[in-house]
């Protein structure tokens, strides 16, 4: 607030612009691809119950603490950190937080694009009626032909980077506050209609216990960690994104109620989507925990079945695809603020090259899907026995990599930086909200994470 500083990149146009973005870079595969399949590998009500509860206490703290730094440095995460650190009088070594957060990005986009390609091509599958009539097996089998096909995958990841690399390359806040603010009502209503469906499927009431009912003898230590590791993951926190959304946020805006109300719209199409596919799961004799492909393979089947099932069926894909360029354009952005700040490179350039780096990291997971689906490289620990390099980098990024940003953003923002600093740009006061926040992300973050961390590797 005090700062003064104005960004080189812009600014988005109102609070409401910001809370767009955001939303727009949260919702996307975390919340209807990924958060129904783990949660679905990891026994289901439980996990969910630990994924709130890592949202409420250190998801919407940590997001308060990136935007807060963001807008108090208007940089990229790297020279955000660098002026804050040297600002607060801490080690010039905080910086690193930055360049971790920009290989995390680069790391996540790369298998992302892979999965927002499976989503383009079930554009045209549903759209072309595909699906019509189709039992479970059927839409099983149109599944495994697509992630079989290297080259197949190839041409859809390769699609779906050049869609993300062009919209960076004009700036975020052009095309993408007028896409979002109409696309992700849009998605909400249709997954409205799907919960709907589910409703009528016959297996609605097994779906929603499944998702809701915590058997706390199915939870293991690993899966406390990926129900953590994924509150990151979905609301983009620990690798810089939201931070450099912040860095473009007016400065009279709330960053605690923006923050709040990011978060809520996430969680909400998260719940929403599990909603939608559990019930479907149930009644057509699948199983919950058959992997990534899971919404591939459900919700097909509801498209199949009801009317007007190709149309709908296209536009939820076409939905889930906007939802998944808008999160893409945030992985990449801290990359891209970076090189035009230091290296004087245009956007447009600057976006060519993360776009063929992030592209050529895809490769290995558009082979994960087959020519190396046997290829195990850490089989021999336990829990990573049947992880391709696809899981692999997977675990790597959401659970290991966006868990230690936040820790790192945590202990920066509540050890280093000064109460006067945080207190001056959160702009709340000094009463309870503040000391709550403040409490949080000083004590119960870091001691989580820790905590999580030892007790997965055994050592606690
Ligand atoms: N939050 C996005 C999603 O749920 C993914 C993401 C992670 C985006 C980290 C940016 C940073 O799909």
């Amino acid at each position: 607030m005090a700062t003064g500083r104005v960004s080189m990149h812009g600014q988005w146009s109102s609070r409401l612009a910001f809370i767009l973005a955001a939303t727009g870079s949260a919702v996307g595969l975390g919340n209807i691809w990924k958060f129904p399949y783990i949660a679905g590998e990891n026994g289901g009500g439980a996990f969910v119950l630990i994924y709130l509860l890592c949202i409420a206490v250190i998801g919407i703290p940590i997001m308060m603490a990136e935007v807060m730094l963001g807008r108090r440095g208007r940089q990229s995460p790297i020279n955000t950190m660098r002026t804050l650190a040297a600002e607060e009088h801490a080690s010039p070594y905080w910086q690193w937080l930055g360049w971790a957060g920009m290989l995390g990005g680069f790391l996540i986009l790369s298998f992302y694009s892979v999965i927002a390609g499976w989503a383009l091509a079930y554009v045209f599958r549903a759209g072309s009626g595909l699906f019509t009539g189709l039992t479970a097996d059927g839409v099983q089998s149109i599944f495994s032909n697509l992630v079989s096909e290297p080259e197949r995958l190839l041409a859809w990841h390769t699609i779906f980077m050049v869609m993300t690399m062009l919209v960076v390359s004009r700036g975020v806040s052009q095309g993408l506050e007028r896409a979002v603010r109409l696309l992700m009502p849009a998605l909400f209503v249709l997954l409205l209609v799907l919960v709907g469906y589910a409703w009528n499927s016959g297996g609605f009431e097994q779906g929603l216990e499944f998702l809701f009912r915590p058997d706390i003898s199915r939870i293991t230590p690993n899966g406390v960690l990926i129900a953590m590791g994924h509150a990151f993951f979905t609301l983009s926190l620990g690798m810089g994104a939201i931070m450099v959304y912040g860095s473009y946020l007016p400065d009279n805006a709330s960053i605690a109620k923006t923050s709040i109300a990011v978060s809520l719209m996430d969680t909400l199409v998260a719940l929403l989507a599990g909603m939608a596919i559990f019930p479907i799961v149930f009644a057509n004799g699948l199983e919950p925990d058959s992997g990534a492909g899971l919404i591939f393979q459900t919700l097909p089947i509801a498209f199949g079945h009801m009317d007007g099932g190709a149309f709908f069926g296209m536009l939820f894909f076409i939905l889930l695809v906007f939802a998944a360029w808008t999160s893409a354009i945030s992985l990449v952005e801290p990359a891209v603020a970076w090189m035009v700040e230091n290296h004087g490179l245009t956007r447009i350039y600057a976006s060519v090259l993360a776009g063929i780096v992030t592209w050529v990291f895809g490769l290995l997971t558009v082979f994960s899907f087959n020519i190396w689906s046997d290829f195990k490289p850490l089989s021999m620990i336990s829990i990573f026995k049947d992880h391709t390099i696809f899981k692999l980098l997977d675990y790597l990024t959401a659970n290991i990599m966006l868990p230690l940003g936040g820790l790192l953003i945590a202990i920066f923002t509540a050890w280093k930086m000064h109460q006067e600093s945080s207190m001056d740009e959160l702009a709340m006061g000094e009463g309870f909200a503040y000391r709550l926040w403040r409490f949080l992300v000083r004590y119960i973050t870091p001691v989580a994470v820790i905590i999580v961390f030892l007790n997965v590797t055994g050592i606690i």
